[in-house]
């Protein structure tokens, strides 16, 4: 124990609280929400997968790989946070998708749903683009707020902590790490 808790202190270079979901944990979570999301669609069906980066970055390049449909990826850049561990509020989208979204099964992987407010001033922009289909993944979900429209598929409810690893960043730290933690 003593091993492992200084093998993830070098990884992380610095301490962290406490290890949340493991790598073993998360990597058995996503080959089921990638079996989930295969079941959803027919066989012949197609999926836009349009990640939120840069968090999804690490979720979606290990879900798509368990998605037993033919699918495109794209992805979308908005930034709510800065750098510190409070939301502003405000969503700036700073790259667009070059693909059209119209008639297309268009699924947006998201990391983590923390006050919602990404989810809620991005999902009516998408919907403007009359996809056929628009569904929410995340990986993580906080369960803070109610939300319009729930994700479909949840990977893990998420303690109220601030969460780092897998994707998640600290001021563009720590997205490295296989595992998630608590700082
Ligand atoms: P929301 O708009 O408040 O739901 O926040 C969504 C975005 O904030 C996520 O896509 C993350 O990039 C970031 N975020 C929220 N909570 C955390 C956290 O615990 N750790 C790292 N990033 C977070
Ligand atoms: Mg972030």
């Amino acid at each position: 124990m003593r091993e492992e808790a200084e093998r993830i202190r070098k990884q992380a270079g610095r301490e962290l609280r406490r290890i949340v979901f493991t790598e073993q944990e998360i990597q058995a979570r996503v080959a089921e929400m990638g079996q989930e999301i295969s079941d959803a669609y027919r066989p012949d069906e197609e999926i836009l997968v349009l990640g939120l980066l840069k968090g999804s970055f690490i979720f979606l390049a290990d879900l798509v790989r368990k998605i037993q449909r033919p699918l495109q990826v794209d992805f979308l850049v908005a930034s709510s946070y800065g750098s510190g561990k409070e939301s502003s509020g405000r969503v700036h989208l700073l790259y667009d998708p070059e693909a059209s979204l119209e008639g297309r099964n268009v699924i947006l992987v998201e990391d983590i749903v923390d006050s919602g407010t990404t989810l809620a001033r991005l999902l009516p922009l998408l919907e403007a683009r009359r996809p056929r289909s628009l569904e929410v993944c995340a990986l993580l979900h906080k369960r803070l707020a109610r939300l319009d429209r729930e994700p479909r598929w949840v990977g893990f409810d998420a303690p109220r902590e601030f969460l780092v690893g897998y994707g998640l960043d600290y001021g563009e730290n720590f997205r490295h790490l296989p595992f998630i933690g608590s700082l």
